[in-house]
């Protein structure tokens, strides 16, 4: 409890200081909480790897993030979202956790599934938990959510795919670090050594270190939303737990050449209201072979 109060009286503080610090007022305050959050950028990234196989050479995948429906993010501004990505011709879909603010003040779960049933990936769409799907009982409710709208969610586990001519590469995805247990050697096991694999983590902190040292080629994450807020010349606002170190973008991560991580700034805001130099985000993944 006293934990929430400093957070939230920080946030309170910090929020202050931010309106000052940036002199924007009531014009700022307009373009924080009416418009910057109901921008979309579509950021578009090329990333070539020795272990994908040939016949995976443009394969597009399409990462999508932190929508927290209900909190100032809408079913109608959520249905328009599924035509950006469906428009984006994906191969593969990716949600990487936080769908729903708080699943269990938010009813209207049958028409997000059929929201979400109209996003097309011919090899196929996944997802992950991030804290807020696991928040007040919601694990069985995004589970049933994602799973009834044709998502393959990945809890400790992971999901091959494979082309005609029998190369694999394979998709992990690790429970939610916060709310949930995350388990690495579960999600990877059965994989054989050195196929291409992409990881999906909610948070990034933490698990990108513990990637780059077990085989994984990419780890794609949220949950920064990019700090929601930042103030020129100093950064992000606010970042959450575990999303401290890499914020927001690409990172590589470990030793040698490294692992790429990719941060997505996620869609929706929650807490505040706000964005600002922070525009929510559709990831687009080129892979290519080298
Ligand atoms: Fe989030």
């Amino acid at each position: 409890m006293q934990n929430k109060v400093t957070r939230r009286s920080f946030i309170k503080r910090a929020l202050g200081s931010f309106l000052t610090v940036a002199g924007i007022g009531a014009g700022g305050y307009f373009y924080a909480h009416d418009i910057e959050p109901k921008l979309l950028d579509v950021t578009r990234h090329e990333i070539k790897n020795r272990r994908l196989p040939a016949g995976f050479d443009g394969l597009r995948i399409v990462q999508f993030s932190d929508t927290h429906i209900g909190f100032h993010y809408n079913l109608d501004t959520f249905d328009k979202l599924m035509d950006e990505i469906n428009s984006l011709a994906p191969d593969i879909i990716l949600f990487t956790g936080d769908l729903m603010d708080n699943p269990n003040e938010f009813n209207e779960h049958e028409r997000i599934v059929q929201t979400l049933k109209r996003l097309e990936a011919e090899f196929g769409k996944y997802a992950i938990y991030g804290n807020h799907d696991h928040g007040g009982y919601g694990s069985d409710i995004y589970k049933k959510i994602m799973e009834e709208a044709g998502f393959t969610l990945l809890m400790n586990e992971s999901d091959s795919v494979t082309l005609l001519d029998g190369s694999s590469i394979y998709i992990a995805g690790v429970d939610d670090a916060m709310l949930g247990r995350p388990n690495l050697e579960a999600a990877i096991q059965g994989i054989p050594k050195d196929s291409y694999t992409i990881l999906l983590a909610h948070e990034p902190d933490q698990m990108a270190d513990l990637a780059a040292k077990n085989n994984i080629h990419l780890q794609l994450s949220g949950h920064s939303h990019g700090g929601q807020i930042q103030v020129p010349f100093y950064g992000p606002l606010v970042t959450p737990p575990l999303a401290e170190v890499y914020t927001e973008g690409f990172y590589q991560v470990g030793d040698g050449e490294g692992m790429p991580l990719y941060v997505n700034r996620g869609l929706g805001t929650t807490r505040l209201p706000f964005r600002f130099l922070s525009r929510p985000e559709l990831s687009v993944f080129t892979l290519k072979s080298e």
